[in-house]
């Protein structure tokens, strides 16, 4: 079991998990034993697992699996770093939200459509609770967000 918010690998207890990825211990071992950076493509590819998981999808964990070497997770934080907000606002239908989707940064003075409360990033379809800025479809990437009076 990896335990990222305990940052220590052990054996599960049983107890219950937010994601779960079972598979056979033979190809984990292979997986360590090669020293695989992207364990997406060695394992996660052949469909020889199972998943589960409570609450919303997490790009982060996936990445995770992608860059297990010090020179990919170094490149993915800067990425990441490099897609912090910029600090600029739009206004779109009565809400001042952030110009750059916290997704990929896609303009949302383009891509952005508000229905209710709910602002849908046409380019791939995230969406964003505009009363709490909270992402409904990934933990992690909050939106800034108010209501225009
Ligand atoms: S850039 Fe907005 S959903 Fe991907």
């Amino acid at each position: 079991m990896i335990d990222f918010p305990a940052r220590e690998v052990r054996l599960w207890d049983g107890e219950r998990c937010r994601y779960t990825l079972s598979t056979s211990a033979d190809l984990v071992a292979t997986n360590i034993e090669r020293r695989e950076v992207d364990w997406s493509n060695s394992l996660l590819l052949s469909m020889r697992f199972t998943a589960s998981r409570i609450g919303p999808y997490n790009e982060f964990l996936y990445v995770f699996f992608k860059c297990l070497s010090m020179e990919r997770i170094e490149y993915v934080e800067n990425y990441y770093d490099s897609c912090q907000d910029d600090g600029q606002d739009i206004v779109l239908d009565g809400w001042q939200v952030q110009r750059r989707c916290p997704h990929l940064r896609a303009d949302l003075g383009r891509f952005g459509q508000i229905e209710g409360e709910v602002l849908t990033c046409t380019l791939h379809g995230w969406r964003y609770d505009l009363t709490t800025g909270r992402c409904l479809t990934a933990d992690g990437h909050d939106i800034r967000a108010s209501a225009v009076s």
